[in-house]
């Protein structure tokens, strides 16, 4: 469906929740996953991303998200995550709430106030103790990087394939109580993810996608096939 600024009908008793995915990190140049030239064309998921890999080859795993948090420096926050912060901001949290897949600090530090990374972030590593110290690393973690609370051996604070993302109650909550959800620069085939727009559409919300591969989105959302730095600083969303 077209988008509709009319049948989008946001009122001031609506709440939204936004769901980000890789594309809203790439014209800020950061490769997605699937796309051509993507990361997962060059690495296999089940070296760099599975608990497996990591318990195989801890130092591989470690050098890859180096290197994902080295490219961290040198790039900056897109128009995309320029207008979600000011939407945020101009909505509060409790009317505008953001989910990222994404493990990069862009949303952060465009100014969004809260972010729920629900795959995790580049800059934090946690220790492999129960206790799950998680702390802020900036740099090149070894395998002697040690934590500062317990000295236990520490990991990329990373959701890898086949653990469970980061505070799934708090997301189901949301979706159930929203009215209006997008999804932003998501491939939609990882799950839980991917079915959050079936779960925010069955509490009965509006549903908009924006991506520039318009395929497979269902013919009742709400669609705009453009990039999302281009798409989101034009669009009146509430
Ligand atoms: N604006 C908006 N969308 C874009 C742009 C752009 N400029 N460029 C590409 N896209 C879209 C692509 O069309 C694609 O649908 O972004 C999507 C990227 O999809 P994926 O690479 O699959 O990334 P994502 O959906 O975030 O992956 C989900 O899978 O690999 C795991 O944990 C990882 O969080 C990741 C999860």
């Amino acid at each position: 469906m077209n988008w509709n600024e009319q049948e989008w009908h946001w009122t001031n008793e609506s709440r939204m929740v936004i769901l980000t995915g890789a594309g809203v990190s790439a014209e800020s140049g950061i490769a997605t996953f699937r796309d051509s030239g993507g990361l997962w064309e060059n690495h296999r998921v089940q070296d760099v991303a599975t608990p497996e890999g990591f318990i195989q080859d801890p130092n591989l795993v470690i050098e890859f998200y180096n290197q994902r948090r080295a490219e961290l420096a040198g790039v900056n926050p897109n128009p995309a995550h320029l207008s979600l912060a000011a939407l945020q901001k101009k909505l509060g949290e409790e009317r505008c709430f953001l989910i990222t897949q994404n493990i990069d600090d862009l949303h952060q530090r465009a100014g969004s106030s809260q972010v729920l990374a629900m795959h995790g972030e580049l800059k934090k590593i946690r220790c492999l103790n129960n206790k799950n110290h998680v702390i802020d690393f900036e740099g090149k973690q070894t395998r002697d990087t040690l934590c500062p609370e317990c000295s236990s051996l520490m990991r990329p604070h990373i959701v890898w394939f086949g653990e469970t993302p980061f505070e799934m109650d708090l997301i189901f909550e949301r979706l159930r109580n929203c009215t209006h959800f997008i999804y932003i620069g998501t491939s939609s085939v990882v799950y839980p993810a991917a079915g959050f727009r079936d779960i925010a559409r069955s509490s009965g919300a509006k549903i908009l996608c924006i991506n520039p591969d318009g395929s497979g989105v269902p013919s009742s959302d709400f669609l705009i096939v453009e990039k999302a730095g281009e798409a989101l600083p034009a669009l009146k969303l509430a």
